[in-house]
């Protein structure tokens, strides 16, 4: 894509693009709490899971933390006024748990609550609307220390906690998001560790899986009876699609094997009631702990469908005698170097997979029909190249965005509801295990000074929301 060696083509092609969006279609960049904010220790905030995380020797990229991370909490403002010159119509961010409640459950830390308030009346102040989502990642540590996500009482706690929040919050913010990507937090904290709380054990996952689910099956009427009538409430989800690597029967029904595992274990709780058969005996590890009423909480009816959507899967069947890996206990592999591809700067599982995106949204709508999609999650870490002023040069994540955008235009096209894009990241931030050494910012962040600079891919999108806008 020429977007520098033919400005004017590709400015025909960018409007081309936009005029494929519905009006109200929303614009708009995310970020999350532990990422961003820093000031752990401020107005009373409590330790979380991410916290203690991050304090383990060797757990964190250069033993990084989010102590300070992009220093949000002291910038809140600038970093709406940022959101504002870009011209974004929406905003995602997540609510910081230990902020509102320190110990998890029981009193309320209302300068938590004030801070999230003023960024929601910010927001509103420069016509940007608010999505909020409850929980991405940072659990109070008190709640660990009483068994975290393993603990039922957990998921009884969050539906308290969200309750909370929607009665601070609930007369302005719009768009609820119950849970960011329980895949992630049960499989990668629970099931092999590399995420808080550091747990290595398949088991583990599943247990966590269920009471995550059952937390958000519990939250979403709590957040109905205190949000206005019009909100729309959902959950998040991390998904593939999943593509053969060979034409061979066995990889067919490896497959399928490797749906259920990335893909199903969370959506068919959350659309149908029920687990995808024969998941958890693949996995090697016993049922999770359902309890009568569970399934028909978790498959309550919810207003949309959240996103996140980074990349594809390419897989075959385990050749006989290898090793199942950490990253995928279910009986299938993946292939990891596909000739030709190209890979972001997280690489291995990170491809840059484009129709990827819109084969996902036409699959979720055949085979879910969620009322409305609403991608929560999209974009990518590449080298940075700032030019230690005002410019900073981001090919490669300029044409990821465009090439992804384009790929929505297609779903719609297809009949996909899809009613908004929140591209990940706002700000280079904390990215989990890697510190801050993988960048996914539109805006670029001098982690030294904490001066933003917006990237050209920034400027790209800015523009590209202004043709929109303009119709
Ligand atoms: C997602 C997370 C988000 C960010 C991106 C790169 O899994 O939800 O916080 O780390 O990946």
């Amino acid at each position: 894509m020429g977007h520098t060696d033919q400005p004017n083509t590709a400015l025909a092609t960018d409007l081309t693009i936009a005029s494929a969006f519905p009006p109200a279609f929303l614009w708009g960049a995310a970020t999350s709490s532990y990422q961003i904010e820093g000031a752990t220790h401020e107005d009373g905030r409590g330790p979380s899971i991410w916290d203690q995380f991050a304090a383990t020797p060797g757990a964190v990229y250069q033993g990084q933390t989010g102590d300070t991370a992009a220093d949000h909490y002291h910038r809140m403002q600038e970093d709406v006024d940022l959101m504002a010159a870009m011209g974004l119509g929406a905003y995602r961010f997540s609510i910081a748990w230990p902020r509102i409640l320190p110990a998890g459950t029981g009193k309320v830390n209302e300068r938590g609550l004030d801070f999230y308030d003023r960024l929601v009346d910010a927001l509103l102040a420069k016509g940007i609307t608010p999505a909020a989502t409850l929980y991405h990642w940072d659990l109070p540590l008190p709640l660990h220390e009483q068994g975290g996500w393993l603990n039922r009482q957990t998921a009884y706690a969050f539906a308290d906690y969200a309750e909370i929040v929607a009665k601070r919050l609930g007369d302005r913010v719009e768009w609820w998001i119950t849970q960011n990507e329980p895949w992630v937090a049960a499989y990668l904290g629970y099931g092999i560790g590399v995420h808080a709380p550091g747990i290595r054990d398949v088991q583990s996952a599943v247990v966590a899986g269920h009471h995550l689910l059952l937390s958000h099956g519990l939250a979403v009427p709590r957040l109905r009876a205190e949000v206005r009538p019009t909100a729309q409430v959902g959950i998040t989800l991390n998904l593939y699609p999943v593509y053969s690597a060979d034409d061979r029967p066995e990889t067919a029904e490896a497959l399928q094997r490797a749906d259920a595992f990335i893909n199903r274990w969370f959506l068919d709780p959350i659309y149908s009631g029920y687990y995808p058969s024969g998941l958890f005996a693949d996995l090697g590890v016993a049922e999770p702990p359902v309890e009568a009423g569970d399934m028909a909480a978790i498959s309550l009816p919810t207003d949309f469908l959240g996103v996140n959507y980074y990349s594809r899967r390419v897989v075959r069947a385990l050749e006989p005698g290898t090793t199942r890996g950490i990253w995928n206990p279910a009986s299938y592999e993946e292939v990891d170097t596909i000739p030709g591809a190209r890979y972001t700067q997280m690489g291995t599982g990170w491809e840059v997979y484009p129709q990827g995106l819109a084969d996902l949204l036409v699959r979720l709508k055949e085979d879910y029909a969620p009322p409305a999609i609403l991608v929560t999650e999209n974009g990518a870490a590449f080298e940075d190249h700032w030019d230690g002023d005002g410019h900073v040069s981001d090919p490669e994540r300029l044409d990821f965005v465009r090439g992804h955008i384009q790929a929505m235009a297609q779903a719609i096209a297809e009949g996909v509801p899809l009613r908004g894009y929140m591209l990940w990241s706002l700000l280079d931030n904390f990215e989990w295990g890697h510190g801050y050494s993988k960048r996914f910012g539109v805006v670029y962040v001098d982690f030294d000074t904490q001066r933003r600079i917006l990237k050209e891919s920034g400027r790209w999108y800015a523009e590209f929301v202004k043709a929109h806008r303009q119709g």
